[in-house]
């Protein structure tokens, strides 16, 4: 069948990818396949900063890579590899620096959230993060690239800066991709009130176990105006609901939907629902990753041949660069 093109989407290795992320991004990385080519990387390069203990940097790269595979991403078609195996990228990161006002990466939102949140580590290559994520972008001649709405600064960065490389170079060899938002499934964290993050410890990760998954749905924070089992609630602005209109059949939806308002079901009825639904829907998950964690060669096989394949563009993106800037 013909693709409509190829997406690109990097994904920062975190270590074990948990509901938000899985929500919020892989699940439309898988669903993307059926109809584009696609090219995942995880970048760990971008990881380089703001994590400066590098000591788990590999391993976290590895169990992100196993959710990848065990969510759906099919390594025949789609390449999937790590950013820092295609070392052209930084090459073309370092070309694309030269038509990059400063003062536009200093202006960015992202870059002043980073400045407040590690104040002590501003560091050349936090100040770049946006143009090393265009490299990514166009070294791979992406024509569609999913992400959240945090990052369509950096999309529209990206875009700018094609049209200054081919401008001043008066080419037309990098090609301006579109954003595609990523249709936004938003859960919380376990807490009702900040997304979902690691660091906040909030999260419930993909790979956790069924008593795990368990255990942490039952310390969901519900409406917090439900104080006594025969208080109604109200599901409109509980967490716990929003997961069943994800992970559970219509009849539970409905069903928690009236229920809760009259106080005919508890929290913990509704969450140990909720616990079964979900554990359902990432049993199918677990075993995939478990295959894959029991062959740690394989995803090794899997990431070295998905850079080789990337390595392929890549290489012919730098021949057709270089020629447009004349560099001999
Ligand atoms: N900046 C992205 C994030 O924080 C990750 C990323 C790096 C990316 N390179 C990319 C996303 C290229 C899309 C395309 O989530």
């Amino acid at each position: 069948m013909a693709k409509k093109g190829r997406v690109f989407s990097g994904i920062r290795p975190t270590g074990r990818a948990h509901l938000g992320n899985y929500l919020g991004a892989i699940q439309n990385y898988v669903a993307l396949q059926d109809d584009y080519e696609c090219v995942y990387c995880i970048v760990d390069l971008h990881a380089l900063t703001t994590v400066e203990d590098t000591e788990n940097l590999r391993q976290n790269t590895h169990e992100m890579a196993l959710d990848l595979l065990a969510a759906g991403i099919r390594p025949q078609e789609t390449i999937l590899f790590v950013q820092s195996h295609v070392p052209e990228v930084t090459e073309l990161h370092m070309i694309l620096s030269m038509v990059t006002p400063l003062g536009k990466l200093t202006d960015l939102p992202t870059f002043k959230e980073k400045v407040r949140q590690q104040p002590d580590n501003v560091n050349y290559g936090l100040v770049g993060y946006p143009v090393l994520m265009t490299a990514d972008i166009v070294l791979y001649k992406a024509d569609v690239v999913p992400v959240g709405i945090d990052q369509a600064p950096h999309i529209e960065f990206a875009r700018e800066t094609v049209r200054s490389f081919n401008y001043r170079y008066n080419t037309h060899v990098l090609i301006e991709p579109q954003m595609k938002n990523t249709p936004v499934l938003k859960v919380l964290g376990i807490d009702g009130k900040e997304k979902m993050s690691k660091s906040l410890n909030n999260h419930i990760e993909l790979a956790a176990t069924p008593e795990e998954t368990t255990k942490r749905v039952r310390e969901m924070v519900t409406d917090p105006a439900r104080i006594k089992r025969t208080d109604p609630g109200n599901p409109d602005i509980c967490n716990v609901f929003t997961m069943h209109k994800i992970f559970s059949p219509q009849s539970d939806v409905d069903m928690v939907n009236v229920e809760c308002r009259r106080a005919g079901i508890g929290c913990v009825e509704c969450k140990v629902l909720l616990a079964k639904n979900l554990n359902k829907h990432l049993e199918p998950l677990r075993a995939k990753r478990a295959e894959y964690a029991s062959k740690p060669d394989l995803v090794m096989d899997i990431l070295n041949d998905g850079a080789k394949r990337a390595r392929v563009i890549a290489q012919k993106t730098m021949e057709e660069v270089r020629a447009a800037v004349q560099l001999p």
